[in-house]
């Protein structure tokens, strides 16, 4: 039978979801409880501990485990985790909590309820500490530093059992899949090396390529795409699935590729998420994670190749997930093929690269994207989109 990694700490899956029966009894309770409002990104991560994704951690980080992911990208259990998992707070709010009292974890803008929550610990994060360590940066136009530095001022820790799954199974009922599922679903296929590709775009030829160097020296790849909240401007994700399962339908060898998604929120912050998505892979049961150029990186805050070179600086036990690392992706006119900055000897002017806001404009204005850059099925799927969006924009 095949072997998958284990998953992140070497032991069981710890999904934090209560079984569904006893849901009901659990979330009346939870009525009477102080009621703690969540941004998007903590609700977020309650989802990804309710499937299990954040194994082994069992809720919101504590002070030490807070400092530790931030300076030295580990708990102080010693295990590695790059990124901190908290709970922000009011003061007023934190001002009625003693240390010991059971919260409702409360989606702030719709008001569900997902989580419970013992807390055992209250306090004052650094958050400029956060953002320099984590995000190299203390710049507010940082999307996830923005995020960090207005968050309210106190953490509240403890574990969590969560409650609810929020609204993301029912909306995407095929693309949802658990760590388990995924798991269960590689080992049917007979599948033990398995590459995530992580994404929160449509599929260009660069990302095609990108996918088919690992099914080429993998058993086959997760398409695992970002469902949680991105920038404005980044296309929504029914859209990227459609144009994703265009790519796959079209381009790809049937069986060799699982679309998935999952609900994180992106965080932008480049090296340290690139660890952060290997540590995720983990624990869906993959065992390499592509990373390719400025991988979760936003602007021009990471160099283009920052997050290959931070896996060489972590100890080799730190996560089983290893990166499978690939060089800038692109077609070249002179190999007339796709090629990467490492296989291709030719020069910029030769490579055709379109970015983001040049390919808006095409596709808005009823001109061609090169075949080059995009396939016609997916090209087309985006010019639907956008030719709405330009509209709608005309009416407001
Ligand atoms: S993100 O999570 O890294 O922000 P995105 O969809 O932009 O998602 O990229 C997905 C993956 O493809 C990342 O590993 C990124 O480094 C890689 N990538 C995207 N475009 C290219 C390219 N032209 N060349 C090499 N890698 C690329």
């Amino acid at each position: 039978m095949a072997e998958l990694v284990p998953p992140h700490g070497g032991g069981e899956l710890n999904a934090l979801l209560l079984p569904a029966e006893q849901r009901p009894a659990e979330i009346a309770r939870a009525r009477d409880l102080l009621q703690v409002p969540m941004s998007s990104r903590e609700v977020s991560d309650v989802l990804m501990l309710a499937m299990g994704a954040y194994t082994p951690i069992d809720g919101f980080m504590g002070e030490a485990d807070w400092r530790g992911a931030c300076e030295d990208m580990k708990l102080s259990s010693g295990l590695f985790w790059p990124i901190p998992i908290t709970l922000s707070c009011q003061r007023d709010l934190a001002e009625k909590i003693e240390g010991g009292d059971e919260v409702a974890l409360v989606d702030g803008e719709s008001g569900e309820i997902l989580a419970l929550m013992r807390v055992e610990e209250i306090y004052t994060p650094d958050r400029k500490l956060e953002c320099e360590q984590v995000y190299g940066t203390v710049d507010r136009d940082h999307p996830g530093v923005k995020n960090v530095l207005d968050q309210p001022e106190f953490n509240l820790a403890g574990p969590v059992t969560c409650l609810s799954e929020g609204v993301y199974p029912t909306e995407y009922p095929e693309l949802y899949l658990r760590p388990a599922q995924s798991r269960a679903l590689f080992i049917e296929k007979g599948w033990s090396q398995i590459t995530a590709f992580q994404t929160r775009n449509p599929m260009h030829r660069s990302h095609e390529h990108l996918v088919k160097i690992a099914v080429e020296v993998t058993d086959g790849v997760f398409i695992h795409q970002v469902l949680g909240k991105l920038k404005p401007g980044d296309i929504p994700a029914k859209v990227r699935t459609e144009a994703i399962q265009a790519m796959i339908d079209n381009y790809f060898v049937p069986g060799t590729i699982i679309q998935a998604g999952y609900p994180i929120e992106m965080r932008y912050a480049g090296p340290r998420e690139a660890l952060f998505h290997a540590l995720i892979r983990q624990n869906f049961g993959c065992s390499h994670l592509i990373v390719g150029r400025d991988h979760a990186g936003v602007g021009n805050y990471y160099g283009p190749f920052d997050a290959h070179q931070i896996f060489d600086t972590i100890s080799p036990d730190a996560l089983v997930t290893k990166p499978l690392k690939i060089h800038v992706t692109f077609f070249c006119k002179k190999c007339h093929g796709m090629a990467t900055g490492k296989t291709c000897p030719h020069g910029e002017s030769d490579r055709i690269n379109i970015s983001g806001t040049e390919q808006r404009e095409m596709l808005s204005k009823g001109l061609e994207v090169p075949i080059e850059f995009g396939r016609p099925e997916v090209v087309e799927i985006l010019r639907n989109y956008y030719t709405t969006l330009d509209h709608s924009n005309d009416r407001s």
